[in-house]
């Protein structure tokens, strides 16, 4: 069997951050329900030149350093709050990137799981020999949107984690048994007139745990049987974060699951690095769980290199992944040389009513305006065509 897994990876953030118990004060919230209920510190907050694809850009780029574009021969973007009906971030970011024109280039939706669902289709691209040496570009990006003063306000966010898939996985090579589960729910969704999404909260909550035990257990089935404290074999265990907190939930219902009396006590080795950077962006939709995992690498104190990790993705909807990889001897380095904490300590924090002032601004719809340099920036519509800068 072909040994494919991620060989590079990049983030991106927007600009600017909010700083969440700034964002509790204004709503009258004590701030410990945002940072202990939640989990939450900063929330990412896009500016009207930042969307999906400019982030998507940015990411990409980062992933790509050192990579000749050639070598790309599928490209996928797995994102919920996409630009257009029709016409794919992917083919946006084709454009931005000069990404070649034999490059077979789409987009993948599943809330959440997008993402995922693009990684899984890139995997098996390569294993089944149709890749012919090329590599494939997997980019989660999004925006999420809930809305001013509403329940899910403080679990919103922005970003992208773009993963460059190929068969010789630097990072962390993927294991090709996963489990899945999906199921036909209304627990979270966004009709095609909307900005913001709606969510039945708790209900999503009850969702996610019950995927989580029942592709856990699809996992431990399809891998041989069930068997006890299965999951005490990672180093790390990474879960699609919405808000910390749920990740602390979710470790819980594994471990339950497991047979184990006291789940949380492995919480602090399992699953806490992967919430450094998570906490200080918010729910990044397709990124979350990828955002987890470089995390785990960049921000884990031990020598991880060898050792197994596990991933559970969560897609509203729902369909759910529980799958296995092994990290790679030297990932750690690669991954630290980014320097991601660093990329968060210089955004610049905004007050709440900036941060609502940039909400309201009907994005989609501004005239092209010059913006100040950078790498990638929305510049706005022209003859409803969507205008992007690169420098
Ligand atoms: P809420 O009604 O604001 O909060 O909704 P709550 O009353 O449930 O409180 C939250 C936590 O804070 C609770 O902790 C409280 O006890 C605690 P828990 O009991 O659950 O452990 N709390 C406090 N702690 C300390 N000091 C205090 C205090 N007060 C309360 N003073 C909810 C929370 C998450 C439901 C809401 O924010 C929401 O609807 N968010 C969006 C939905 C969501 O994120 N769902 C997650 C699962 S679904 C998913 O992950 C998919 C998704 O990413 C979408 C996709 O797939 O595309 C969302």
């Amino acid at each position: 069997m072909l040994n494919a897994g991620i060989e590079a990876l990049g983030v991106a953030v927007p600009d600017t951050y909010l700083d969440m118990t700034e964002l509790a004060r204004a709503r009258d919230v004590d701030p410990a329900k945002f940072s202990d209920g939640l989990g939450v510190q900063q929330m990412a907050v896009a500016a009207p030149h930042e969307d999906t694809v400019t982030l998507a850009a940015s990411a990409a780029r980062m992933a790509l350093d050192g990579v000749d574009a050639n070598e790309i021969g599928l490209c996928i973007v797995g994102t919920e709050t996409a630009v257009d009906h029709s016409k794919p971030v992917a083919s946006f970011l084709q454009g931005l990137l000069g990404l070649p024109s034999h490059c077979r280039v789409f987009e993948t939706k599943h809330a959440c799981y997008g993402g995922t669902a693009g990684l899984m289709i890139a995997l098996d691209w390569l294993r089944s020999g149709s890749s012919r040496g090329r590599k494939a570009l997997v980019v989660c990006s999004d925006i999420a949107r809930y809305g001013v003063r509403t329940a899910g306000e403080p679990t919103q966010g922005a970003g992208a984690v773009a993963l460059l898939v190929s068969d010789d996985p630097k990072l962390v090579a993927l294991s090709p048994n996963v489990g899945t589960c999906s199921r036909d729910v209304m627990d979270f969704w966004r009709p095609l007139y909307r900005k913001d999404a709606i969510v039945d909260g708790q209900y999503s909550l009850t969702c996610y745990l019950e995927a989580v035990q029942q592709a856990y257990l699809a996992w431990q089935v399809q891998g041989g049987g069930v068997k006890p404290y299965a999951s005490d074999r990672f180093s790390a265990i990474c879960y699609h974060v919405p808000f910390p907190k749920m990740a602390f939930k979710a470790h819980g219902a594994l471990r339950t699951f497991d047979g184990d009396a006291t789940p949380s006590k492995s919480f602090e080795w399992q699953v806490k690095s992967g919430l450094e950077l998570p906490r200080r962006v918010g729910n990044v939709y397709t990124g979350s769980l990828y955002l987890s995992l470089a995390s785990v690498l960049a921000c884990d104190a031990r020598d991880l290199s060898g050792s197994e990790l596990a991933l559970f993705s969560y897609g509203s909807g729902s369909c759910a992944e529980f799958f296995t990889g092994r990290v790679t001897s030297g990932a750690q380095a690669r991954v630290r040389a980014l320097a991601l904490p660093k990329l968060l300590d210089a955004r610049r924090r905004i007050s709440v009513a900036e941060y609502e002032r940039t909400l309201a601004v009907a994005v989609d719809e501004r005239p092209v305006a010059q913006e100040p340099s950078r790498a990638f920036g929305f510049l706005g519509v022209e003859q409803d065509r969507r205008v992007y800068a690169r420098s």
